[in-house]
């Protein structure tokens, strides 16, 4: 059986949700969304682990319980560290979990995680705060692929149609939109590979893990499906759409 480590990055400004609160730790249906997310991914991957296969599942079970082979690892930043823990004792929190400070940029942040973990996992995932609907079918797709090839990014089609701007970004022209993906995570690798790849030195255009391991040179990128109910909460709209997600009737 696998062992998994989940880094959960949330450790941004969240800047552009424009309010006061880190948008990770906005409410979602009650629940600050970080802790959301948290419970989901105990949740996903261990129904996963235990190998009870289920359908693509959005709820988030009030389960304060981890499978014994996962472990969970929380990047924050250095000062919201003290109000998670007020945060977990008034919710009840207790999947068990490490907190690490976050770093200036993406980057840095993973490379804390990594430093600091504990485990050995043969898989890593890393999967952003902002993701709280990642769906069971998502997880699953990602762990299984990551362990066989070595990498495994969720990915969707390009819905709207794109342009590319010139160099001084005057002027466009049409792209054609079939030729793209857009990325989601969690973004899943052999836990060998992460760790490797993030002793590199840091490189402006390190956007995600893919683009780190990538630089590695072990072999090419595996995309799997994602989902498009994995939703990325960055604005006060797509609170609403999730919101609203998670009271569809089951
Ligand atoms: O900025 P962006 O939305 O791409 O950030 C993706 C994820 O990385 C978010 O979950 C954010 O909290 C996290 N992040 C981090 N440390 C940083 C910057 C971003 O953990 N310094």
């Amino acid at each position: 059986m696998h062992t998994v480590l989940t880094i959960v990055v949330a450790a941004g400004s969240g800047l552009r949700m424009g309010t006061a609160v880190p948008k990770q730790f906005l409410p979602l249906d009650g629940e600050p969304i970080v802790m959301r997310t948290m419970r989901r991914l105990a949740e996903g991957v261990g129904r996963f682990l235990t190998g009870c296969s289920s359908d693509v599942n959005n709820t988030v079970e009030n389960s304060n319980a981890a499978h014994p082979n996962h472990s969970l690892l929380l990047v924050l930043p250095p000062d919201a560290i003290t109000r998670w823990e007020e945060l977990c004792r008034q919710h009840r929190f207790q999947i068990p979990h490490q907190t690490v400070p976050g770093g200036p940029t993406r980057f840095h942040s993973v490379q804390n995680a990594l430093r600091a973990a504990a485990s050995d996992a043969d898989v890593i995932l890393v999967h952003d705060g902002v993701r709280p609907l990642v769906d069971d079918a998502t997880l699953a797709r990602v762990i299984t692929t990551a362990a066989a090839y070595g990498t495994a990014v969720p990915v969707v089609p390009v819905i709207d149609s794109l342009r590319q701007l010139s160099p001084q970004g005057s002027e466009s022209v049409a792209v054609d939109r079939s030729a793209y993906r857009a990325v989601q995570t969690p973004q899943g690798f052999r836990g060998e590979w992460l760790r490797a790849a993030y002793e590199q030195p840091y490189d402006e255009i390190f956007t995600d893990d893919a683009s780190v391991v990538e630089r590695l040179g072990r072999g090419p990128i595996v995309l799997t499906d994602g989902s498009p109910q994995n939703l990325k909460i960055t604005t006060p709209f797509d609170l609403v759409v999730a919101e609203s997600w998670l009271h569809q009737p089951k």
